[in-house]
This record gives C-alpha cells, sequence and structure tokens, in this order.
C-alpha cells in the first residue's frame, strides 16, 4: 500500500489528507475515499525526479483539415451531439436504470454500422445473447454491428487497439475494471481509472468512443464528477416513469450547444424518434381548462412548445405547499413573490402545484410569464383565451423582459395551428408574423388584461 495515503471527494474531486464523512468543499457526505496510483508512473515518484522530454509547439492557424462528423441517421441522436458524432471523441450517456441507455446504444450502432461505420458494442452488464435477443425484439439482428461481453478494460483496448472501429460503445463504465487498479469494479477509483483510459484511447487511436453511466438516486453520475470533465460530451437519457417518452439531452458538449434535446418515445420495439416533440407535449387545444398555459420554448436549436399546469387549492391551516415538476422551484416561489407584491394576488394559505405536462423539464427564464399565466388562471379558476402562447422573462420589478428567439418561438406556434401570443412589449417582432400578438409592459398589465382583476 502507498506510505502516504491520499483522499479526494467523488462528488467534487477535491483532494483531502486524511478521510472524513462530509467533504469540506462541497458539503456533500460519505463520498471520500483512499486514493489508489494508477500506476507507478513519473507523477507517483514527484516530478523532480526525471526532467520531462521537450514537446513540438505548433502554430494556432494550422491548416488541418477538420474531420467530418459521422452521423448516425438516427437523427434525434446526431442533432444532440451537434450534428454527428466527433471522430476521436469521447461521449458519456448518463441515466437512470432501466430508462432505455443500452436500447438507445445497441439502436445507435446498427444505426452507425447501417451509416457504413464499423462499429462495436461491449457489453459489460449482459451476455451477447442477451444483447442478441434485444437485437431481436428491436429488428436489428442484421446490422454488422460487432458484440463481445466483456468487463476486462486491458482486454478490451487490446481487441479495440486490433479492430480500429470507427464507434465503440462501452456499456457500462460502473462495469469496467482495470488490473492495475486495486479497488472493486465499479468503485471511485475504477470508474476514474476506466474512464480516463478510454478517453485517451479515444484521442490516441481517433475511435469515438461512447460510455454509458448510472446515475445514482441524486441524479449524478455514479462515479466521481471528474469523469463528466474528462469527456467531450456529456448527455443525460432521461424520463419520468410511467411516461413513454424518453428525452435525451445534451448537458456538456464541446462539439456543439449544449441543452439540445433529442426526443424519443419507447415502444415495444425499441425507441422511436418523434419528430415534432411540440405535438407531443401539448394537450388538446380545444378543450382551454384553466390552470393550463402553453409556452414557447427553445430547446437548444429547436422550438418546443410545451404546457404549464398549475394548481391552486386551501392548504390546511398554516402548511401552504409549493411543489414543482419539471421547473425550478426558487423560480416559483420569485414569481409568486412578484405576483404578490406587485400586483396585489397573494397566494398565502394556499397550496400551489405546477406541473410540466409530458415529463419536460424547462430550465428557460422565458418561461416566467407562462408560469404566471397558468397560476393566475388556476387562482382564479378562469381558463386563458384558446389557441395562445405565452413568454417572457419576468424581473422582481413585475416588469416583462423580452426574451431571444421571438420569430422561431412564433412561427412554431403559428405552424401547429395558434392564433396568438401573449409576448414581452418590448419583442423584436417581423413584419409577416402570422399570429395575433398581444404586448404586455408588466405583470399587472397581464393580470388585467387577461383575467380583469387587479
Ligand atoms: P434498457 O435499455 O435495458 O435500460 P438501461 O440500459 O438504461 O438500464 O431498457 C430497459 C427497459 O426498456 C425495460 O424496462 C424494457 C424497456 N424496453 C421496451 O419497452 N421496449 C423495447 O423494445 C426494449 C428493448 C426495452
Ligand atoms: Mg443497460
Amino acid at each position: 500500500m502507498a506510505k502516504t495515503a491520499s483522499y479526494s471527494c467523488s462528488n467534487c474531486g477535491a483532494a483531502h489528507s486524511k478521510w472524513s464523512g462530509r467533504c469540506d468543499d462541497c458539503g456533500a457526505w460519505n463520498t471520500i475515499s483512499e486514493d489508489v496510483p494508477l500506476s507507478a508512473g513519473p507523477s507517483a515518484k514527484g516530478l523532480g525526479a526525471a526532467r520531462g522530454r521537450g514537446i513540438e509547439l505548433s502554430d494556432l492557424a494550422a491548416d488541418e483539415a477538420e474531420r467530418p462528423r459521422s452521423r448516425s441517421g438516427l437523427d434525434e441522436f446526431d442533432r444532440v451531439l451537434g450534428g454527428g458524432l466527433v471522430p476521436a471523441s469521447a461521449v458519456l450517456v448518463g441515466g437512470d436504470p432501466g430508462i432505455g441507455k443500452s436500447t438507445l446504444l445497441l439502436q445507435a450502432a446498427a444505426a452507425f454500422a447501417k451509416a457504413g461505420l464499423t462499429s462495436v458494442y461491449v457489453s459489460g452488464e449482459e451476455a451477447t445473447n442477451q444483447v442478441r435477443m434485444r437485437a431481436r425484439r428491436l429488428g436489428l439482428e442484421n446490422a454488422p454491428v460487432k458484440l463481445a461481453a466483456e468487463t476486462n478494460l486491458r482486454n478490451i483496448l487490446t481487441t479495440l487497439e486490433k479492430e480500429a472501429p470507427d464507434v465503440a460503445i462501452i456499456d457500462s463504465i460502473q462495469t469496467m475494471w482495470l488490473d492495475t487498479v486495486e479497488s472493486a469494479p465499479g468503485s471511485v477509483s475504477q470508474v476514474r481509472a476506466a474512464a480516463h483510459e478510454l478517453t485517451t484511447f479515444a484521442k490516441r487511436r481517433g475511435i469515438a468512443v461512447i460510455l454509458v453511466g448510472h446515475v445514482t438516486k441524486e441524479g449524478q453520475i455514479a462515479g466521481p464528477r471528474v469523469v463528466e470533465h474528462m469527456v467531450d460530451t456529456v448527455l443525460y437519457f432521461e424520463g419520468e416513469r410511467g411516461h413513454q417518452f424518453r428525452i435525451l439531452r445534451a448537458v456538456k458538449n464541446r462539439f456543439g450547444p449544449a441543452d439540445e434535446i433529442g426526443v424519443f418515445e419507447m415502444t415495444g420495439q425499441g425507441l422511436a424518434q418523434v419528430a415534432n416533440p411540440s405535438a407531443l407535449f401539448l394537450s388538446d387545444q380545444e378543450a382551454q381548462l384553466p390552470g393550463s398555459a402553453v409556452f414557447a420554448g427553445i430547446e437548444g436549436t429547436r422550438p418546443v412548445l410545451c404546457e404549464f399546469q398549475a394548481l391552486v387549492s386551501p392548504a390546511p391551516a398554516g402548511q401552504a405547499r409549493r411543489s414543482v415538476v419539471g421547473w425550478d422551484g426558487g423560480r416559483l416561489a420569485m414569481i409568486l413573490a412578484v405576483l404578490e407584491s406587485r400586483c396585489g394576488i397573494p397566494f398565502a394559505g394556499l397550496d400551489v402545484y405546477l406541473n410540466v405536462a409530458g415529463g419536460l423539464r424547462i430550465s428557460e427564464p422565458a418561461a416566467d410569464l407562462a408560469v404566471a399565466a397558468a397560476l393566475l388562471s388556476a387562482r382564479e379558476d378562469a381558463a386563458l383565451p384558446r389557441r395562445t402562447v405565452v413568454f417572457g422573462e419576468i424581473s422582481l420589478s413585475g416588469s416583462v423582459r423580452p426574451v431571444g428567439q421571438t420569430e422561431t418561438r412564433l412561427k412554431e406556434a403559428e405552424k401547429l395551428g395558434f392564433e396568438a401570443a401573449i409576448v414581452p412589449e418590448r419583442s423584436k417582432l417581423g413584419r409577416n408574423a402570422g399570429i395575433r400578438v398581444q404586448k404586455m409592459p408588466d405583470l399587472a398589465a397581464l393580470v388585467g388584461n387577461i383575467f380583469g382583476a387587479g
């Protein structure tokens, strides 16, 4: 064993000189464990011992042709990657167990193979037979994907080096182990070492590597946070239990926009792409109900309409609840406070429930106005005008601020048969918007205009 042990936090990666139950840096509990050195390389001896060799420096303006991205033809997948898989890159796909990561990546492997790339799928969790059965269920049994069931990373790297495929899928990073690391597979040091080996291998050999990672109950990739920093792209595959919709979301992408989403539906024959997510996230617009407001949002590079649903009901004495699904709880508290202090509409003593329909998660501040409209509509028990979308950011003063991509939002709404839009007053509008626009300077105007209250 090492003489001077060092410890690190699996959550934030902070180094500690001794073990403790709680990390001082990030405050997480039970995340500190002893580091086992990767190998007896120069870093283990300290830098002073040997001089490094000189490295060659090159110009920023080198004339190197950009290698084209590899498209799988699975459009929702390609878009989230930023327009296809970048050669020699490392991608991490995280998600809860059972959400469909293996299914997605087997389909992606087959799609890459059909697009003329060589793809290898290594499963550390299932036997090749199980993977074949799944492929049959997906109707992909004839796709030229190379298959292996293996967890020993040394064997895997040797094989990949020989095969030199375009794409290698490792399912999952938590099952991989290196014989140079003295802890059990799935432990922090194993996961970190395996991810490091695989990402450097991707760069060195020019092979795109896709890693599957399980997510803990707290919603983080099980294993060290540093794995997310090592890879070029981090995608999360998410969805509500009981919903068949799955959303693939880019949370980090060195080669494309983050926050891009791809939408899938889990069917009996695997994941089907949903080309028009807006239609999916909306309920019947003919029956406009109190508490519902349609938000014209932007997810990544694409407009997505979705429905905010609010319910306001009298709370049992003294303990009003605020419950949010699909949006930020802090942001909801802010809007309730602005409604109360700027418009004189109190929510004290009332339970407030807010939900984004269809299992979507919204993070844009542009949704503020739609949330306010849904809350007001629920509180007054009065439905908003039919076929109307809402967007705009609300400031603490109660004014409504313009948001980006107004035209794109309006066009998507028009395409889906919406006739009117409630937008911030200073929105930049094009000339030929075929949708009736109602401009709001502030929240009080929304209250007065829509509900005739004050
Ligand atoms: P899986 O890809 O094994 O999830 P993960 O790798 O993220 O753990 O998906 C498992 C679930 O998906 C399982 O509950 C069954 C369901 N499923 C379908 O509904 N249809 C299908 O065609 C397949 C292959 C799986
Ligand atoms: Mg799996």
